[in-house]
């Protein structure tokens, strides 16, 4: 018997986050509770120790990231050599980790320790070449992160060289916990097969950003941008919506593979994007989404999910349109790293079998005698 997708098989066990009655937690810790009151820092902190960290231990954290932000120059060469008006930023952050394995002396070490230092030195620099990438495109040098700086201060001043508001680090940080973990989703999965081929920490992140920019997954959140960009007004929202049904057409931002009554990372999304839409005196993205939700939930009863609101967050927070899903695979990095420590740590080799449905058994056909 065979499931379509996969769905609703449980192919591994896992300590690191639980979808359970439409509710989702990291260790144990409702992501309402975290995403109100800890630092991404923590919360990465939480994902790879299954512990919240003390003072000390957070402090040790973001101070081992603030120091391994800094990219080899040579990569930051190579992101210049690219079609820099054509090449997405997904498709340079991939090749970008893949060429971070090079240049890591210790890439192929395989023990716990040497794992653990090069996920230290992988989130550190996820940043810095999403922000890089940002500003060489525009013609900018990139700008070295500051040791002074936390996580998601950085990440904003790096790509746009000057120090954030609070107000934007907030929603940063608190958008970075919401992505941070979620199960086993398809580029989590993507990394964990990877990695249980006793490859390394490099593959298993390149491949992880491989499954993610698709627009089923990661991807959706510039086609949400993207729509809401096509759409332009809250009295074009009815008939875009209506139109794209009637064509079969999916509406980005709307449905999820585990969540059926809602995703609880979108209301949090929705409340910022609400807030920073009227910070920036841009409101009507925000009810743009308001009016597209309305109207897509009267015809299909398939709430928002994560990457619905968090497109109209990151783009009141100024960044491009193409690099929402580079600043999803940031965060999530963080919770790809966390599955592969746990199927290091109990590794058997996923392989899965197929329900063959082809011709059966022929005999060859000499080349002369093929019509
Ligand atoms: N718009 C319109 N119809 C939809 C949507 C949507 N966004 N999502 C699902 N449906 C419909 C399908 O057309 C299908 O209808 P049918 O049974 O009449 O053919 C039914 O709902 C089931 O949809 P599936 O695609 O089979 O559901 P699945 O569980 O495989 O997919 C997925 C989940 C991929 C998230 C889907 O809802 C989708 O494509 N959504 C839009 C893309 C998106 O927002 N992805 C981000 C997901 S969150 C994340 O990965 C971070």
């Amino acid at each position: 018997m065979t499931a379509s997708g996969l769905e609703g098989v449980v192919a591994t066990t896992s300590s690191i986050s639980s979808i359970i009655d439409d509710t989702l937690t990291y260790v144990g810790y409702n992501i309402d509770d975290l995403t109100v009151h800890a630092s991404f820092e923590e919360v990465i902190y939480l994902l790879w120790h299954l512990e919240l960290p003390t003072k000390e231990q957070l402090q040790e954290l973001k101070q081992q990231l603030a120091d391994h932000m800094e990219l080899p120059p040579e990569i930051i060469e190579s992101m210049k050599k690219y079609p820099l008006d054509k090449v997405h930023p997904m498709t340079v952050l991939r090749t970008a980790v893949s060429s971070l394995g090079a240049f890591d002396d210790e890439a192929d070490v395989m023990n716990e320790e040497a794992n653990y230092r090069k996920a230290i030195r992988l989130q550190a620099k996820m940043p810095a070449i999403v922000a890089a990438f940002a500003r060489i495109r525009k013609g900018l040098e990139p700008v070295a992160p500051r040791k002074d700086l936390g996580f998601a201060a950085n990440f904003m001043y790096m790509i746009k060289g000057e120090e954030p508001a609070d107000i934007e680090v907030e929603a940063m940080n608190k958008a970075l916990i919401l992505h941070a973990d979620h199960e086993l989703n398809a580029s989590t999965f993507t990394a964990r097969v990877c990695v249980a081929t006793l490859s390394d920490i490099y593959s298993g992140i390149t491949a992880a950003i491989g499954a993610l920019k698709g627009p089923l997954h990661g991807g959706a959140n510039e086609q949400v941008m993207k729509m809401l960009t096509e759409i332009g007004s809250v009295d074009k929202v009815e008939s875009y919506v209506k139109d794209k049904l009637e064509k079969k057409e999916k509406i980005m931002g709307f449905g999820h593979r585990v969540y059926r009554k809602g995703d609880p990372r979108a209301k949090h999304l929705k409340e910022m994007s609400k807030k920073l839409t009227e910070l920036t005196g841009e409101p009507e993205w925000y009810n743009i989404s308001v009016k597209v939700e309305e109207t897509f939930t009267s015809e299909k009863p398939l709430p928002p999910n994560v990457d619905f609101y968090s497109a109209s967050v990151y783009h009141s927070l100024g960044f491009d349109h193409d690099i929402f899903t580079p600043i999803f695979a940031v965060s999530r990095t963080s919770g790809w790293l966390a599955h592969i420590f746990e199927q290091y740590a109990n590794n058997r080799l996923i392989r899965p079998r197929a329900e063959y449905t082809g011709p059966s058994m022929r005999s060859y056909i000499p080349m002369d005698e093929r019509k």
